[in-house]
């Protein structure tokens, strides 16, 4: 059986970029066909300045928004990453196994050490180090896939180039994973900059639709959202971003097709309409549930607890074999 692997992390609230690009997939197909692990990645939230009461309550957060939209914990294992100590554990073999000059080399890397630097505040080692520990998150299960938006790929393929390299080095130990990507809405832009991602980290969240949003808010932000000025409704996401966004925006909510829907709608305000309304309707079952999930923390910690546990087995013994194989004595 196959075995997947991915993450999100507790840096801001989930948005609908997370939900089209990652969240409904693995709620749909990937659970459902293979042995999926799926982490609320917490370690990751302090590569930048943070608060940690914030980390915390959004961490539990998106724990119970993964159960809200669908996450079984009959089907698939769902758990917190600090939780399971085999993943600092591997990184360290990992930072053993990169180099320096890749890691500068990752656009994360560069967006968001300049963006610290621009705030005032020092960057953080580990938001270099960041990849190669996602990069642990993957190779201590060995995962065959990973299933994330576009903006990982280059993460994905460090991965990769890493587990060749240990492999090569020290004799086979690592699964060489590959990134599975959906066929629509792998790259969600923010509805007031369509030239930019739709980021949970984002200062200004007019532009972002948010898992948790109320219906009249996620309509309103879309009614607002800026398109281009031509006046035909086409889909071309070089020269109209923003309406190419609204199409695939529309596409994924109701399983259509972007390019087919151009040619459907005559007006920009009556594409809005009807991606406002498909986007709620979307939204509205995950955030009924997730109203449910809060009520009941304890059963959410539950869930998290028995999902440390079975990833942590799974983990152990592969982890184990990567320390003996790069050369450090067994523990007697
Ligand atoms: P994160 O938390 O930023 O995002 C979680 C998932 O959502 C996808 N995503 C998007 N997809 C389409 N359009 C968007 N606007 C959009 N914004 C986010 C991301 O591609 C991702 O799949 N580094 C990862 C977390 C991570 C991870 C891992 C993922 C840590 N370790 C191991 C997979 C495997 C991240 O920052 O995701």
């Amino acid at each position: 059986m196959k075995r997947i692997f991915s993450g999100v992390k507790p840096t801001g609230h989930l948005t609908l970029g997370n939900y089209l690009g990652a969240v409904r997939r693995w709620v749909e197909v990937d659970q459902h066909r293979a042995d999926a692990l799926f982490s609320v990645v917490d370690l990751h939230a302090l590569t930048v300045e943070h608060d940690p009461a914030r980390v915390r309550r959004l961490s539990r957060q998106a724990a119970t928004l993964l159960m809200a939209a669908g996450l079984d914990p009959e089907l698939c294992t769902l758990f917190v990453q600090s939780h399971v100590d085999e993943h600092a554990r591997l990184s360290y073999l990992l930072e053993c196994t990169a180099t320096d000059g890749e890691l500068r080399r990752m656009i994360q890397y560069k967006e968001k050490s300049v963006r610290a630097q621009a705030a005032g505040q020092g960057v953080r080692l580990s938001l270099l180090t960041y990849p190669v520990l996602m990069a642990a998150d993957i190779l201590a299960y060995g995962a065959d896939e990973v299933p994330v938006g576009e903006d990982q790929t280059q993460h994905v393929e460090l991965t990769r180039d890493l587990a060749v390299r240990f492999n090569q080095r020290y004799g086979h130990t690592f699964t060489v994973p590959r990134a599975t990507r959906p066929e629509v809405a792998a790259r969600v832009m923010d509805l007031q900059d369509p030239t930019s991602k739709m980021g949970k980290s984002h200062e200004n969240g007019a532009g972002i639709v948010y898992l948790l949003d109320d219906a009249d808010t996620v309509r309103r932000k879309i009614m607002r959202a800026v398109t281009d000025s031509g006046r035909d409704v086409e889909y071309d996401r070089e020269a109209g971003p923003g309406v190419a966004n609204l199409l695939d925006l529309l596409a994924a909510a109701t399983g259509g097709n972007p390019e087919a829907l151009a040619g459907v709608y005559e007006t920009y305000g009556s594409l809005k309409k009807d991606t406002a309304d498909a986007v709620v309707e979307l939204l509205r079952p995950v955030r009924e549930r997730h109203a449910e999930l809060a009520a009941d923390p304890g059963q959410v910690d539950l869930v998290l607890r028995d999902g440390a546990r079975r990833a942590r087995e799974t983990a152990r013994p592969l982890v184990d074999r990567a320390y003996r194989a790069i050369g450090l004595l067994p523990a007697g």
